[in-house]
């Protein structure tokens, strides 16, 4: 199993999201997710799962994480919920990390027995939509983690006030072809574009 979180935070601040939304619109930004995330299974905390059009991410299955085992999911076929983060050790497949803040930090500050292997970590230069109303939320916990344990194996991209880069868990094996699939996506090389 290959655990990858993917996130797009705020520059200077790690604002990933005002109330239920994310604090900007950029369309480069959706479709690197797609591309990297499609025909994969991603894991969304409850509230993201929420915001998700339709409760849904087209091509993909999505683990739900709640407390709530007798929660109600919009697509029983494809979409499971999980109520212990720990049990998703057994899974022998990807699994991306999709927000919001209390997933990413569940994994990266420790309290689930395994950290990502990798982090496609996405930095946005612009401004936040000052139209939301809410609190903001932020990833400072996990942005500290990621300094101090992960090492960059990616140039930086820039797309669209957005840089993007590759981490990787410092002293861990990560499978190559995990990192060639992300790095292809990102690069807009895959098959969906
Ligand atoms: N910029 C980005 O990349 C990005 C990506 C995704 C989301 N976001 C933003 O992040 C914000 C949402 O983040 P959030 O932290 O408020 O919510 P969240 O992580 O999406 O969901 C929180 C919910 O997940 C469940 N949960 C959390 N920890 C759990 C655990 N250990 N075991 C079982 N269930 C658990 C709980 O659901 P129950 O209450 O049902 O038990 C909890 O209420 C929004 O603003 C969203 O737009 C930003």
């Amino acid at each position: 199993m290959t655990i990858v979180a993917i996130w797009c935070r705020h520059t200077g601040d790690n604002v990933i999201g005002i109330g239920q939304n994310i604090p900007w619109h950029i369309s480069s930004d959706f479709k690197r997710f797609r591309r990297i995330t499609e025909g994969g299974i991603v894991l969304a905390g409850e509230r993201t799962y929420e915001s998700f059009p339709n409760k849904t991410l087209p091509n993909r299955k999505i683990y739900v994480l709640t407390f709530n085992p007798a929660y109600e999911v919009s697509d029983k076929e494809n979409h499971f919920v999980i109520t212990d983060a720990d049990a998703l050790k057994n899974e022998s497949k990807t699994i991306y990390l999709s927000g919001g803040a209390s997933v990413y930090k569940l994994f990266m500050t420790g309290a689930v027995e395994f950290m990502p292997d990798v982090v496609v970590d996405c930095v946005y230069q612009g401004d936040l939509n000052a139209d939301l109303k809410g609190q903001k939320v932020d990833i400072t916990p996990c942005v500290d983690v990621l300094k101090e344990k992960y090492e960059q194996i990616s140039k930086d991209y820039m797309e669209d006030n957005i840089t993007t880069r590759v981490l990787v868990k410092k002293g861990d094996f990560v499978d190559q072809s995990v990192i060639k699939h992300i790095l292809s996506a990102i690069e807009n090389k895959g098959e969906n574009k």
